[in-house]
């Protein structure tokens, strides 16, 4: 067996591209390792949502390509989205580098290790704007044993926000078939899995490629839900205006989906929103939170903002402030704006904000969202939850299990037996900014 070790440095659609990765790989001799010194074939997976992470990827290979030149046998892989936006470009940068391949075609992997054995140096980045669905049914997924399967079913995005690379780095937005997702949630729950959650960038807008307008994300839910066996399914990310007043009633008949939905407003303020290309303003927005709310107790609602978007004044950025308030959204994402090739946004240079300006406001909101995560999490003192548990971890000389509850809040549970992969039922003792303490009842 070879050695192959992939840094994956994405968001979940990434991750799930590295399981099906080092699944493929599995089929052609390679182990995955956790040591990048110990691998033949070493593949980084890249992001390229900010400028910082696109950084990050180059700084890594640059180590590998030493080892290379100091004369190790080794073999070094270039993937994920900045792949697919450099293509080409990434050899002259990292000559050391044996193949560039991006989001469309990781199906073509092994072909792939196959070439560069031979001494080719390759490029795989068309865009195919099909699912690989076909090319997937070769290859099973053998996914690293573990608590929660990222499923995805839909892949790329065709909102356009002015700010964002995903629909250059990951094409056109396409729906995978019910059947292949089904499938895939199946053998991942025979495998032992005990949590279902499809991805995609815009996920409440699955199947509206397809011919049958009848069969939606209500309805791929509703079949996901009849599977047996006790698991939990959740589903990220949601645009706000996509989320139909079906689904909230899905997601609340149906008693393995969770109660947490992941919308984005990454701006407080309208006008923002609209040079955003956002197609919502803060009332409706806020209109959506308020539904989802009234209808589903206990509902954690997460969102992402950035801050310091061109031309965002001190008063827009106090709407963000004042948003997280008022709809009492549990906790966020933040980023500071980073202008991306190719974006509208990125071409509006005379309203970029001052790089200190810009930063004040990233910590102001992200002060914020840490007195919003307490005052949430405090709700939750004393009473009783479900917890399903995905680590077993020693701190300061006692044993911990950690897991999440339904509505995706961290608990900490002191306890010497390693109940990974158990629902556990809890008392909520007490209640941390990021986790919520927990005895087992
Ligand atoms: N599809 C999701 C977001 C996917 S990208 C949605 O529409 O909400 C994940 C997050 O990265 C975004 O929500 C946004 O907050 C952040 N992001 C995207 N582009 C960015 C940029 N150019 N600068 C800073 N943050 C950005
Ligand atoms: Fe990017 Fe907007 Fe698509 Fe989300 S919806 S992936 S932010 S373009
Ligand atoms: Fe994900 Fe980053 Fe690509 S957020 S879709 S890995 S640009």
């Amino acid at each position: 067996m070879k050695k192959v070790f992939i840094d994956t440095m994405g968001c979940q659609m990434n991750k799930s591209d590295t399981e099906r990765m080092l699944g493929m790989l599995s089929h052609f001799d390679y182990e995955e390792t956790k040591e990048p010194e110990q691998a033949d074939l070493l593949m980084i997976n890249t992001c390229s949502i900010r400028q910082l992470s696109e950084d990050k990827a180059f700084s890594a290979v640059g180590t590998w390509g030493k080892w290379k030149k100091e004369g190790k046998n080794i073999k070094i892989g270039f993937c994920g989205c900045v792949a697919q936006q450099k293509a080409q470009e990434i050899f002259k940068r990292a000559p050391y580098v044996d193949f560039v391949l991006g989001t469309h075609k990781i199906y073509s992997l092994p072909e792939i290790i196959k070439r560069i054995n031979n001494g080719e140096k390759v490029c795989e980045c068309t865009e195919t704007n099909s699912t690989e669905d076909d090319l997937a049914k070769k290859y099973e997924i053998e996914r690293v044993k573990g608590v929660n399967a990222w499923i995805p079913i839909t892949e790329g995005c065709n909102n356009f926000c002015t700010y964002c690379i995903v629909p250059y780095t990951r094409g056109r937005e396409r729906s995978r078939q019910p059947e292949i997702i089904i499938k895939e949630a199946q053998d991942a729950l025979d495998a032992g899995f005990k949590e279902i959650t499809l991805l995609g960038q815009n996920v409440d807008s699955y199947g509206k490629d397809f011919k049958d307008k009848n069969y939606r994300l209500a309805e791929l839910l509703k079949d996901l839900n009849a599977l047996e066996g006790k698991f939990r399914i959740r589903f990220v990310t949601s645009y706000p205006t996509d989320i139909t007043d079906e689904l909230i009633q899905t997601a609340l008949e149906l008693d393995k989906v969770c109660e947490y939905f992941h919308i984005p407003m990454q701006s407080g303020s309208t006008e923002v929103l609209k040079a955003m290309n956002r197609r919502y303003t803060r009332e409706e927005y806020a209109e959506i939170v308020k539904k989802v709310r009234e209808k589903i107790a206990d509902v954690t609602i997460t969102s992402d903002f950035i801050a310091g978007f061109p031309g965002e004044t001190e008063e827009q950025f106090v709407e963000t402030l004042t948003a997280i308030d008022e709809f009492e959204l549990d906790y966020s994402n933040v980023a500071a704006y980073s202008p991306r090739e190719k974006t509208v946004a990125a071409r509006w240079v005379d309203k970029y904000i001052p790089e200190d300006v810009k930063n004040e406001r990233f910590q102001r909101l992200n002060k914020k969202i840490q007195e919003n995560c307490l005052k949430s999490n405090l709700k939750y003192v004393n009473r009783e939850m479900e917890v399903l548990v995905e680590n077993f971890y020693e701190h300061k000389g006692k044993m911990i299990n950690t897991g999440k509850t339904r509505n995706f809040k961290t608990v900490h549970i002191p306890c010497d037996k390693d109940l990974t992969g158990e629902f556990v039922n809890v008392k909520i003792t007490g209640a941390k900014t990021w986790y919520l303490k927990g005895e087992i009842i």
